[in-house]
């Protein structure tokens, strides 16, 4: 969304708010959604990852209030109220656990906060893999940390809306959608390390190259995500243990190959994926550097298929997404996020764009497949303050 729309959108929701709370908003904030370029199930094992943050974002217009409540509204979701002294571990559910815990985590941090009244909106599509509730806890805690003078700077904000979505709405992630939401840049991917928390800007330009990076939200229902989330987590545990390693980001191919027999078959090959794809996300900085994009589009692919072959987390719709995408002439595609479900990218010559779109939709209706929602997104900013 351009800077102009982006403002308008800001206004229009600030209205909203004086017509809901009778008073307009102290200001207005938003928070992008991410696509992650590449680095796959990487992040919690301390390795490398490559996101970006996409023109498409939670926002929030907020004001404090002084009687320790808070009154939330989402345009998408519905309306709720909870007191913050209930705001607690496996207190609350849905999308009021994202945002109440984003207060809370500020709060933990020693943000004084007093209530708040909240209005949220956001065209991140839900359950599309693209971390609409890390926009939506990133966008809220920024609010609240201007609100109540919390100082701190992305990274720590980023790390503590992490502590949200794990110990308020319980979902056990790392830490790359946090990141990208929050430290995001107009035309750059993120090389983020997550063992020393560095973030580096790395130029993506898509439209000087004549690209375009379609997302192709497969519809797919995954209700096997969360349990098989933590199932990979700990089959990557068990590998690092056994290779005496504190985690998998330690561990070199050859080490891994030497290996081989000590290790049980399905964490060899779960270790196997991270420890390549953490040399797949160094590979394509290196290839963005040089502008090389074919040779990126050769390791997204490459992600790609040791997501479905050793980590074994694509489904079908994935796999006839990104196939059918290379073959309209992508230079590379694959799942986004956690996997079981959600969106593929594909990086594509810009007019190969519709040529995709309609190879990927027919391949769907042969195969019976729900019809895929596909958008184009581009590398944009981080959360900030609107108004
Ligand atoms: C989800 C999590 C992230 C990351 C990805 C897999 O999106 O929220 O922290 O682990 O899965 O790369």
């Amino acid at each position: 969304m351009d800077e102009r729309r982006t403002e308008e959108r800001a206004a229009e929701l600030a209205r909203s708010f004086l017509g809901w709370a009778g008073q307009l908003p102290a200001g207005v904030w938003a928070a992008p959604g991410r696509l992650n370029l590449i680095g796959e199930h990487t992040d919690y094992n301390d390795g490398f990852v490559l996101p970006f943050g996409i023109d498409r974002s939670a926002f929030v217009a907020a004001r404090p209030r002084d009687d320790g409540r808070l009154k939330l509204w989402s345009r998408q979701l519905g309306q709720s109220e909870v007191a913050l002294a209930d705001v607690a571990p496996h207190a609350l559910e849905g999308w009021v656990s994202y945002v109440a815990g984003a207060i809370w985590a500020a709060r933990e941090a020693g943000a004084r906060v007093s209530g708040l009244d909240l209005l949220l909106d956001s065209d991140v599509p839900l359950g599309a893999g693209l971390s609409s509730s890390a926009a939506i806890i990133c966008a809220t805690l920024l609010a609240t940390a201007d609100l109540f003078g919390l100082a701190g700077d992305r990274v720590t904000l980023a790390q503590l809306a992490r502590r949200a979505e794990v110990e308020i709405a319980g979902v056990p992630v790392g830490v790359m959608d946090q990141i990208a939401s929050m430290c995001a840049e107009r035309d750059r991917a993120l090389l983020l390390d997550c063992r020393s928390m560095s973030v580096t800007p790395i130029p993506f330009e898509l439209e000087p190259a004549g690209l375009g990076v379609l997302v192709i939200d497969t519809r797919a229902p995954h209700q096997l995500a969360a349990g098989q989330y933590a199932a990979r987590r700990a089959a990557c545990q068990r590998a690092a243990t056994a290779l005496g390693e504190a985690a998998l980001r330690d561990v070199t191919s050859e080490a891994l190959e030497a290996a081989r027999g000590t290790l049980d078959a399905e964490a060899f090959r779960r270790a196997r994926h991270v420890v390549h794809e953490d040399a797949r996300v160094l590979a394509a900085v290196s290839a963005l550097r040089a502008r090389d994009f074919a040779a990126l589009g050769k390791l997204v692919s490459a992600s790609h298929a040791s997501l479905r072959d050793d980590f074994e987390v694509s489904v079908p719709q994935l796999d006839v997404a990104a196939e059918a995408a290379e073959r309209a002439g992508a230079l590379g595609a694959r799942l986004v996020g956690g996997g079981f479900g959600g969106s593929v990218l594909a990086l594509l010559p810009s007019e190969r764009v519709p040529d995709a779109e309609r190879e990927v939709t027919s391949a769907f209706a042969q195969r019976g497949f729900d019809a895929p929602v596909c958008f184009t997104a581009a590398p944009s900013r981080g959360a900030r303050r609107l108004l």
